[in-house]
């Protein structure tokens, strides 16, 4: 019997991806199956049992999971975070956990300007609002997005900088942007900050009070990384003590009815993550999982692995 490769998402992708997805993965001589839309961590439960691909977008994939997924050898989180996998339980158990890096950077690095443009148009309330031309953005992490979104700012004739320990200035430098070297100075010196931070021990909550009180006046932060890089409560505090600041996010804060209630106008959030809910986003990290997992069963090819 054919091994089989499933997709289960929450948050499904687009049909188009999904027969993408179903081609590739029956043309490699895999079986396809699909959860979408699932109700219960119950029918995921049940759907792993006999699935030895499994492909993801942030669905949760916990300890639980692995367990109830005996002849799982590869999971392929179709998006660059992979945060909401238990690589520690899958290393255990053996399985090669990767992501499709890139592939949805473009649709998250557009959303950003949505929000941005929606911010500084006072989330289009019909008052006087403000342009983005010549104002300046700093960039908190110049992985995949953050490039993206350097190139486009640059399309609204906006001053770019970026702090990223990981990147050489010489790649900032290339792309238009100006190094930073220090997080405080990021958000000291730019008016508007989009963050592109995963979800680690390091930056859990980095993000709070002390950098948004750094934000020039008008400022705005931007998140279409993870709600969990943030202070909730330094945030709140933050908008509390300076009504010229906003905070638009992609998605959800814990707190947001709170927020939403007391800074009315001045913060936004997505009621699902939607940087990478595009057609394009999802053929080209849905394929992407797709090619990956296959040719993981096929003969062990695991260059986008991301445990060891
Ligand atoms: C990612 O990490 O790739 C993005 O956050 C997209 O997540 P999603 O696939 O759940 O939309």
């Amino acid at each position: 019997m054919a091994k089989k490769i499933l997709v289960a998402t929450e948050k499904p992708f687009a049909r188009e991806a999904v027969d993408g997805i179903a081609r590739i993965v029956e043309d490699a001589g895999f079986e396809f199956a699909l959860l979408e839309k699932y109700g219960s961590k119950q029918e995921l439960l049940d759907a792993v049992a006999t699935a030895s691909g499994l492909i993801v977008r942030s669905d949760i994939i916990d300890k639980e999971v692995i367990a109830a997924a005996p002849e799982l050898k590869v999971i392929v989180r179709a998006g660059a975070g992979y945060d909401n996998i238990d690589l520690e339980a899958a290393t255990a158990a053996g399985i090669c956990v990767e992501n499709t890096p890139g592939q949805n950077s473009n649709a998250v690095a557009e959303l950003v300007f949505g929000m941005l443009v929606m911010a500084v148009r006072n989330m289009f309330d019909g008052t006087s609002g403000s342009e983005l031309k010549e104002k300046s953005l700093g960039i908190h992490a110049f992985g995949q997005v953050g490039r993206n979104v350097a190139r486009i700012a640059k399309g609204f004739g906006m001053e770019v900088s970026a702090l990223d320990p990981y990147c050489p200035d010489q790649v900032m430098v290339e792309a238009g942007v100006a190094p930073v070297k220090s997080v405080d100075d990021l958000y000291s010196q730019n008016k508007f900050v989009s963050l592109h931070i995963p979800a680690t021990d390091e930056t859990r909550k980095s993000v709070g009070y002390d950098l948004m009180m750094k934000l020039p006046h008008g400022g705005v932060l931007i998140n279409t990384a993870r709600k969990e890089v943030i202070d909730e409560e330094g945030l709140a505090r933050a908008l509390d003590e300076r009504p010229d600041l906003k905070y638009v996010a992609d998605v959800k804060p814990a707190n947001a009815d709170e927020l939403s209630e007391r800074f009315a106008g001045r913060v936004f959030f997505t009621p699902k993550k939607m940087g990478a809910q595009t057609s394009e986003a999802n053929i080209n990290a849905g394929l992407a999982a797709a090619r990956q997992a296959a040719a993981f069963l096929t003969d062990g090819t695991d260059r986008f692995r991301v445990n060891k």
